[in-house]
Protein backbone atom coordinates (compact mmCIF):
# COMPACT_ATOMS: atom_id res chain seq x y z
CA UNK A 1 0.00 0.00 0.00
CA UNK A 2 2.81 2.47 1.13
CA UNK A 3 5.11 1.42 -1.67
CA UNK A 4 1.74 2.28 -4.02
CA UNK A 5 1.31 5.34 -2.85
CA UNK A 6 5.45 6.24 -2.73
CA UNK A 7 5.49 4.84 -6.57
CA UNK A 8 2.31 7.25 -7.62
CA UNK A 9 4.66 10.39 -6.34
CA UNK A 10 7.26 9.40 -7.92
CA UNK A 11 5.71 8.96 -11.06
CA UNK A 12 4.22 12.38 -10.99
CA UNK A 13 8.19 13.99 -10.47
CA UNK A 14 8.85 12.35 -13.38
CA UNK A 15 6.38 13.68 -15.27
CA UNK A 16 6.54 17.23 -13.76
CA UNK A 17 9.99 17.40 -14.62
CA UNK A 18 9.56 16.07 -18.23
CA UNK A 19 6.79 19.02 -18.61
CA UNK A 20 9.28 21.32 -17.43
CA UNK A 21 12.27 20.23 -19.02
CA UNK A 22 10.82 20.07 -22.65
CA UNK A 23 8.84 23.61 -21.99
CA UNK A 24 12.77 25.29 -21.08
CA UNK A 25 13.65 23.31 -24.64
CA UNK A 26 11.23 24.85 -26.37
CA UNK A 27 12.03 28.29 -24.67
CA UNK A 28 15.67 27.80 -25.51
CA UNK A 29 14.63 26.63 -29.11
CA UNK A 30 12.32 29.80 -29.55
CA UNK A 31 15.61 32.06 -28.15
CA UNK A 32 18.30 30.01 -30.57
CA UNK A 33 16.11 31.17 -33.78
CA UNK A 34 15.68 34.64 -32.61
CA UNK A 35 19.77 34.34 -32.05
CA UNK A 36 20.39 33.19 -35.17
CA UNK A 37 18.00 35.01 -37.72
CA UNK A 38 19.60 38.47 -35.78
CA UNK A 39 23.04 37.33 -37.06
CA UNK A 40 21.76 36.23 -40.40
CA UNK A 41 20.44 39.94 -40.67
CA UNK A 42 23.66 41.29 -39.56
CA UNK A 43 25.53 39.41 -41.94
CA UNK A 44 23.12 40.62 -44.51
CA UNK A 45 23.99 44.15 -43.54
CA UNK A 46 27.59 43.74 -44.27
CA UNK A 47 27.33 42.05 -47.41
CA UNK A 48 25.04 44.99 -48.66
CA UNK A 49 28.21 47.16 -47.27
CA UNK A 50 30.67 44.79 -49.23
CA UNK A 51 28.72 44.35 -52.12
CA UNK A 52 28.25 48.89 -51.92
CA UNK A 53 32.53 48.68 -51.97
CA UNK A 54 32.48 46.09 -54.54
CA UNK A 55 30.72 48.51 -57.34
CA UNK A 56 32.44 51.08 -56.90
CA UNK A 57 35.82 48.51 -57.74
CA UNK A 58 33.82 46.56 -60.51
CA UNK A 59 34.63 43.84 -58.86
CA UNK A 60 32.08 41.46 -60.01
CA UNK A 61 33.49 38.10 -58.46
CA UNK A 62 32.87 39.61 -54.94
CA UNK A 63 29.62 41.11 -55.85
CA UNK A 64 28.54 37.33 -57.43
CA UNK A 65 29.65 35.80 -54.11
CA UNK A 66 27.65 38.51 -51.71
CA UNK A 67 24.33 38.24 -53.34
CA UNK A 68 25.07 33.85 -53.50
CA UNK A 69 24.73 34.58 -49.48
CA UNK A 70 22.00 36.38 -49.57
CA UNK A 71 20.00 34.63 -51.88
CA UNK A 72 20.70 31.81 -49.71
CA UNK A 73 19.66 33.19 -47.22
CA UNK A 74 16.38 34.42 -48.54
CA UNK A 75 15.42 30.39 -49.53
CA UNK A 76 15.80 29.79 -45.47
CA UNK A 77 14.47 33.07 -43.79
CA UNK A 78 10.78 31.29 -43.69
CA UNK A 79 12.23 29.00 -41.68
CA UNK A 80 13.32 31.32 -39.05
CA UNK A 81 10.38 32.65 -38.23
CA UNK A 82 8.41 30.21 -36.08
CA UNK A 83 5.21 31.49 -34.49
CA UNK A 84 5.99 32.83 -30.72
CA UNK A 85 9.22 34.04 -31.67
CA UNK A 86 8.66 37.79 -31.02
CA UNK A 87 9.95 37.73 -27.87
CA UNK A 88 12.88 40.17 -26.82
CA UNK A 89 15.50 41.10 -27.85
CA UNK A 90 13.64 40.47 -30.92
CA UNK A 91 12.27 43.43 -33.40
CA UNK A 92 9.96 41.24 -35.46
CA UNK A 93 6.57 42.82 -35.90
CA UNK A 94 3.22 40.68 -35.10
CA UNK A 95 2.40 41.94 -38.80
CA UNK A 96 4.44 38.16 -39.35
CA UNK A 97 1.73 35.91 -38.43
CA UNK A 98 -0.66 38.23 -38.80
CA UNK A 99 -0.31 38.56 -42.18
CA UNK A 100 1.63 35.78 -43.44
CA UNK A 101 0.75 35.43 -47.07
CA UNK A 102 2.29 39.42 -46.72
CA UNK A 103 5.53 38.34 -45.54
CA UNK A 104 6.01 35.17 -47.54
CA UNK A 105 5.94 38.10 -50.69
CA UNK A 106 8.33 40.47 -49.35
CA UNK A 107 10.39 37.05 -48.55
CA UNK A 108 10.00 36.21 -52.30
CA UNK A 109 10.66 39.58 -53.27
CA UNK A 110 13.62 39.85 -51.57
CA UNK A 111 14.63 36.21 -52.73
CA UNK A 112 13.91 37.45 -56.58
CA UNK A 113 16.11 40.51 -56.11
CA UNK A 114 19.01 38.59 -54.74
CA UNK A 115 18.62 36.39 -58.00
CA UNK A 116 18.55 39.50 -60.32
CA UNK A 117 21.68 40.72 -58.93
CA UNK A 118 23.13 37.20 -59.02
CA UNK A 119 22.80 37.56 -62.84
CA UNK A 120 23.67 40.73 -63.42
CA UNK A 121 27.49 40.46 -61.34
CA UNK A 122 27.96 37.23 -63.68
CA UNK A 123 26.96 39.15 -66.98
CA UNK A 124 29.14 41.86 -65.45
CA UNK A 125 26.78 44.61 -66.74
CA UNK A 126 27.72 47.44 -64.42
CA UNK A 127 24.03 49.43 -64.91
CA UNK A 128 22.30 46.76 -64.57
CA UNK A 129 24.19 45.50 -61.49
CA UNK A 130 23.57 49.23 -59.71
CA UNK A 131 19.93 48.73 -60.79
CA UNK A 132 19.97 45.52 -59.52
CA UNK A 133 21.44 46.62 -56.23
CA UNK A 134 19.09 49.49 -55.50
CA UNK A 135 15.75 47.35 -56.11
CA UNK A 136 17.55 44.32 -53.33
CA UNK A 137 17.88 47.42 -50.79
CA UNK A 138 14.47 48.33 -51.37
CA UNK A 139 13.10 44.86 -50.83
CA UNK A 140 15.12 45.12 -47.33
CA UNK A 141 13.72 48.47 -46.66
CA UNK A 142 10.05 47.73 -47.75
CA UNK A 143 9.74 44.14 -45.80
CA UNK A 144 11.59 45.95 -42.28
CA UNK A 145 8.72 48.56 -42.50
CA UNK A 146 5.96 45.98 -42.38
CA UNK A 147 7.60 43.58 -40.47
CA UNK A 148 9.80 44.78 -38.41
CA UNK A 149 9.03 47.10 -35.36
C1 LIG B 1 11.06 39.56 -45.57
C2 LIG B 1 11.45 40.52 -44.56
C3 LIG B 1 12.85 41.03 -44.46
C4 LIG B 1 13.76 41.24 -45.47
C5 LIG B 1 13.61 41.00 -46.96
C6 LIG B 1 14.94 41.77 -44.84
N1 LIG B 1 14.75 41.90 -43.49
FE1 LIG B 1 16.10 42.62 -42.14
N2 LIG B 1 14.83 42.16 -40.65
C7 LIG B 1 13.56 41.65 -40.80
C8 LIG B 1 12.99 41.39 -39.49
C9 LIG B 1 11.59 40.81 -39.22
C10 LIG B 1 13.95 41.76 -38.55
C11 LIG B 1 13.84 41.65 -37.02
C12 LIG B 1 14.37 40.28 -36.61
C13 LIG B 1 14.38 40.08 -35.11
O1 LIG B 1 14.80 41.02 -34.39
O2 LIG B 1 13.95 39.01 -34.65
C14 LIG B 1 15.11 42.25 -39.31
C15 LIG B 1 16.27 42.72 -38.75
C16 LIG B 1 17.34 43.24 -39.45
C17 LIG B 1 18.52 43.82 -38.83
C18 LIG B 1 18.79 43.97 -37.34
C19 LIG B 1 19.48 42.72 -36.84
C20 LIG B 1 19.77 42.78 -35.35
O3 LIG B 1 20.87 42.43 -34.94
O4 LIG B 1 18.89 43.20 -34.58
C21 LIG B 1 19.35 44.21 -39.87
C22 LIG B 1 20.72 44.87 -39.76
C23 LIG B 1 18.68 43.86 -41.10
N3 LIG B 1 17.46 43.28 -40.81
C24 LIG B 1 19.20 44.09 -42.35
C25 LIG B 1 18.60 43.64 -43.54
C26 LIG B 1 19.17 43.82 -44.85
C27 LIG B 1 20.49 44.52 -45.15
C28 LIG B 1 18.31 43.25 -45.74
C29 LIG B 1 18.40 43.12 -47.22
C30 LIG B 1 19.64 42.69 -47.81
C31 LIG B 1 17.18 42.74 -44.96
N4 LIG B 1 17.39 42.99 -43.64
C32 LIG B 1 16.08 42.11 -45.53
C33 LIG B 1 12.90 41.40 -41.97
C34 LIG B 1 13.49 41.45 -43.22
Amino acid sequence: MITKKILQIFNFFIMFSFLTISSIFAHEGVKNVVKERMDKFKMSKSMMQQINTNIRDKDFKNIEKASQNLLIWSKEMSNYFPEGSDIPPSEASKNIWLDPDGFSKAIQNFEQASLNLVNQSQLKNLDGTIESFKNLANTCKSCHQKFRN
